[in-house]
């Protein structure tokens, strides 16, 4: 019960990483907002931690609208009185170096995966300070740290997740606020499935990409979701303005 009454709201709780997270958090006794732009995906998981006796949330979001961060901080804060832990999870990628991009599609993926971030915060952050503080844990991924090819917007968003997470961890240590990343290698979720899809050889693809692991295999969304856990709970009360890389090797090579 390392979350026992903790007030969570998982962004991108749906599906994947964000869907581990929520259940992971619902077995160690959070109370869990499960946010996600498709409302059926939410509900779905809600039920999921519902049925193992959790207080679960569903709540229909786009992280890229301030309306939306605002709305979701303040209905989490009138059901439950507080808010403890944001996991700003929710983001997506595409292939295409800086010469294919298309600039909108660039926008569009920035707008999720640091807008999303920023405004997220921005909204949680007064909410945790009001109660003397909490926890921010953001998805970014090894991309922050280590280039991979045909993924511009995504790795350029994702260090921006990193450095974003850092200048949160300085400004509001005084609140009693930590924030830290994790770094997910390649995991196997629905996302990952879109992109073998995408792909022409998608055994061929499926092969290199568990093959860049040291470990030889893809991680599990359960996996990166005990990282969150460790980084949401009192375990990691040492650890701010860190990123913890869960990547089965990849970048140690
Ligand atoms: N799968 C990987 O290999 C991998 C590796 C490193 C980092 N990540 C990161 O992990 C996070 C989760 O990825 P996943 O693989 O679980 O993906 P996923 O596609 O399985 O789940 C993402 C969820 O986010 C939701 N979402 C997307 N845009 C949203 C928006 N604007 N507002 C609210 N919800 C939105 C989707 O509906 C979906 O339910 C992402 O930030 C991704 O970049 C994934």
């Amino acid at each position: 019960m390392r979350l026992k009454d903790k007030v969570c709201i998982v962004t991108g709780g749906g599906s994947g990483i964000g869907r581990a997270t929520c259940l992971i958090f619902a077995r160690e006794g959070a109370r869990v907002v499960v946010a996600d732009k498709r409302k059926e995906a939410a509900e779905a998981v809600a039920a999921e931690g519902a049925a193992i006796g959790a207080t679960m949330m569903p709540m229909m979001m786009d992280v890229s609208r301030d309306d939306d961060a605002e709305r979701v901080v303040e209905q989490t804060v009138k059901a439950f009185g507080r808010l403890d832990v944001l996991v700003n999870n929710a983001g997506y990628g595409f292939a295409g170096t800086v010469v294919d991009t298309d600039e909108q599609a660039w926008e569009d993926l920035m707008a999720v995966n640091v807008r999303g971030v920023f405004l997220c915060s921005k909204h949680a952050i007064p909410a945790m300070a009001a109660t003397g503080g909490g926890v921010i844990v953001n998805t970014a991924s090894v991309v922050a740290a280590v280039g991979i090819r045909n993924r511009a917007a995504y790795c350029a968003s994702k260090g921006a997740v990193a450095a974003l997470t850092r200048a949160i961890a300085i400004d509001h240590v005084g609140e009693g606020i930590r924030c830290n990343a994790i770094a997910p290698g390649t995991i196997d979720t629905p996302y990952f499935d879109e992109i073998l899809r995408k792909s022409p050889v998608a055994a061929d693809s499926r092969k290199a990409l568990e093959a860049r692991q040291l470990l030889g295999r893809l991680g599990t969304p359960e996996e990166i979701a005990a990282g969150i856990l460790f980084l949401a709970s009192d375990e990691s009360r040492f650890a701010t303005g860190s990123i913890l890389t869960l990547d089965g090797g990849m970048t140690a090579q």
